[in-house]
């Protein structure tokens, strides 16, 4: 039996704004008992915990920070459900980015982060008969563009994490969801090319593969509809992300 929604407990990262957001009020509606809101800044949840504040906990988690997740593990013992959706992009190519500052803290929140929270969580979830993790990563997972080449690097280390978390965690009985949309209506993907995804049909059909315990997810029509070019083509795919360069 794969972890239902309602009645579970969950943490989203990164819960206040985009795609995170969109998370939230999605559990809500499917009757998440509790959910806590992950914020690296808990004053910018604004309004959002007022929604339901006996079901919505705010949480000050920076994804990067040791001692936050620490204490967001301790806090939220009751976890069944961990989203991990946090993420930075900072649209720099591999060779034309003036340093390695943006590839580097694209690493630590898209993959290091994942894994800090996965292994602060993971005794949490040993707890419940039925748990689950979901990463939140990209369909650049799969294919590298350029213009976000360090971008889809942390991504693909992502999958890669994600893909041996499952294994190691499968013993004790916590699902892992690989999510892969490709581009989002949110402050991350509103450079990105038309048509793009809205962040509910994301989260829909994220939840709808936990609940069928499904391990890799291409969320929207949009993105199954590349997921099947790629099927097809691989390398006509990664040709035409190939042309996509940093300005
Ligand atoms: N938008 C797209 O086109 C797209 C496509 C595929 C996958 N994704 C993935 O979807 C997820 C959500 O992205 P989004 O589109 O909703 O982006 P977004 O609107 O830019 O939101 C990013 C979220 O991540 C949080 N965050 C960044 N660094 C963090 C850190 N160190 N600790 C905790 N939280 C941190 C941000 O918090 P602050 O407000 O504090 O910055 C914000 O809540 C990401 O993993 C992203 O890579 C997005």
């Amino acid at each position: 039996m794969s972890l239902q929604i309602e009645n579970s407990v969950a943490l989203v990262t990164g819960a206040n704004r985009g795609i995170g957001k969109a998370f939230v009020t999605e559990l809500l509606r499917r009757g998440a008992s509790k959910i806590y809101l992950g914020a690296r800044d808990p004053a910018s949840l604004g309004d959002l915990v007022a929604l339901d504040p006996a079901r919505l906990v705010p949480l000050k988690l920076d994804v990067t920070n040791a001692e936050d997740v620490a204490t967001a593990a301790g806090v939220a013992g009751d976890v069944t459900l961990l989203i991990n959706n946090a993420g930075f992009a900072g649209g720099q190519g591999v060779v034309s980015a003036p340093d390695l500052a943006v590839a580097r803290q694209e690493m630590e929140v898209n993959y290091f982060g994942v894994l800090s929270l996965s292994r602060a969580f993971a005794p949490v979830l040993a707890k419940a008969p039925e748990s689950a993790i979901v990463n939140i990563l990209s369909f650049l997972s799969l294919v590298t563009m350029p213009a976000a080449g360090t971008y889809s690097a942390s991504k693909a280390a992502s999958l890669a994490a994600t893909r041996s978390i499952r294994a190691e965690l499968k013993a004790q009985g916590t699902d892992v969801v690989g999510s892969m949309p490709v581009q989002v209506e949110t402050d991350m993907g509103r450079d990105l090319p038309e048509p793009r995804l809205q962040p509910t049909e994301v989260v829909n059909d994220t939840l709808d593969a936990v609940e069928a315990g499904r391990e890799e997810v291409f969320p929207g029509e949009l993105t199954r509809n590349t997921a099947a070019a790629f099927a097809d083509n691989p390398k006509g795919v990664q040709a035409y992300m190939s042309a996509m360069l940093p300005a």
